[in-house]
């Protein structure tokens, strides 16, 4: 057992609303009092993986299914396949070739988190987890959040009842048993979330060591799994899903959405985080910021993006996702945009942002 590192509360200057966290009555987070703590020891006292890494060639040629997979779901859903209504203007090319990216020398663990709904946390997700897998590294998405967005647009079917994270954080069952490939990019897989998952909110409030109940199960999966990257897609909400994956990772993702009030959930996020580090997970820190649905044709979304860049100069990812119809549609499809539209704007973005973590995870490694 660890001693618990001091708490500190560190207020962001400048951003200029702090607000308090809200404390949620029935979980009583984050007032956790520590005595009920179970101190994971430190992450690095349990080694991961050692065994070889899958060599990563120069670049690799992804052969892309022909067209949409919608009408997969649809046969399911509705008994019968989709009337092919509206065909992207230009159908996904046959292959797409990305660049091999460089692997981290431990396995980066993501959350990505915003408490705000909508900001793009799922596409982030889905998108950066399939251009790193698309480039060669293994990457495994795990969905925290009940409505399973992250699980359809990785092409992964889960009708309630479908084993997934639900199991894994209140039964206690391996990761693995639930883990399912993505049809999406090689080496890229996802632990599935049903709406069972809504439950756990508060099943959880009533378990030992709740706040540790994910980070126990990575950590025992990396130790005979092979990953690179992994991303922890969060509900819109600061309870006991989110800290799950807050106490899991070791690095958050802020994405946040060009517009305006986009900082004022940061301010609370950004207190949860201090909280989070100060009394659960010392190693966590914010390291990358994207931003999201950005509209070139607004003065606003410029503005937001100065601001934010202000606050976070080292953090905020030079590239930009754009506005882009192709990004929203992608997942209908059961789809990542990359694999639905790989010429468009929003793929080449997300490729990029890929690349920019990919690097700067090697870059601070070394
Ligand atoms: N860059 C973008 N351009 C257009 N639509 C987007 C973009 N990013 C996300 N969206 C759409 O916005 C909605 C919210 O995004 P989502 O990733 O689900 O947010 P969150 O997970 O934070 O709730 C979805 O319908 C998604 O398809
Ligand atoms: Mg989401």
């Amino acid at each position: 057992m660890l001693a618990p590192p001091v708490a500190e509360y560190r207020v962001t200057p400048g951003i200029g609303w702090p607000l308090d966290v809200a404390v949620d009555p029935r979980i009583g987070w984050p007032n956790v009092p520590r005595e009920t703590l179970d101190w994971p020891t430190k992450a690095s006292a349990e080694p991961p993986y050692s065994g070889p890494a899958p060599t990563a060639t120069a670049s690799h040629v992804i052969e892309i299914p022909p067209g949409p997979r919608r009408a997969r779901f649809d046969e399911d859903e509705f008994g019968s396949p989709a009337v092919e209504e509206d065909p992207p203007a230009v159908l996904p090319t046959a292959t797409l070739t990305a660049a091999a990216l460089p692997a981290p020398a431990l396995p980066r663990v993501f959350v990505v988190a915003n408490q705000k709904g909508g900001v793009g946390k799922t596409t982030t997700s889905v998108n950066l987890a399939a251009a790193l897998a698309l480039g060669g590294l293994s990457v495994l998405v795990v969905d925290l959040d009940p409505q399973g967005n992250a699980t359809t647009a990785l092409g992964v079917d889960h009708p309630p009842g479908t084993p997934g994270t639900y199991e894994v954080l209140m039964s206690g069952a391996a990761l693995a048993d639930h883990v399912v490939d993505s049809p999406e990019a090689p080496s890229l897989k996802v632990l599935p979330a049903t709406i069972d998952l809504a439950g756990a909110e508060i099943e959880l409030v009533s378990i030992v060591a709740r706040e540790n109940r994910l980070k126990r199960a990575l950590r025992s999966y990396l130790q005979d799994h092979y990953l690179d990257y992994v991303f922890l897609d969060c509900p819109p909400s600061l309870g006991l899903l989110t800290l799950n994956a807050l106490v899991a990772a070791n690095e958050i993702l802020v994405p946040i959405q060009c517009e305006y009030y986009a900082l004022e959930g940061v301010t609370q996020l950004l207190r949860t985080i201090d909280l989070v580090k100060g009394e659960l997970n010392n190693e966590l820190r914010l390291s990358v910021v994207l931003l999201t649905m950005f509209d070139a044709r607004t003065k606003l979304a410029a503005q937001v993006a100065d601001e934010v860049r202000q606050h976070f100069p080292a953090e905020t990812l030079p590239t930009v996702v754009p506005r882009s119809v192709r990004i929203s549609e992608a997942p209908s499809y059961g789809q990542t945009v990359l694999t639905y539209q790989p010429s468009s704007a929003g793929a080449i973005s997300y490729l990029e942002a890929a690349q920019e973590i990919a690097r700067r995870g090697v870059e601070e490694s070394a």
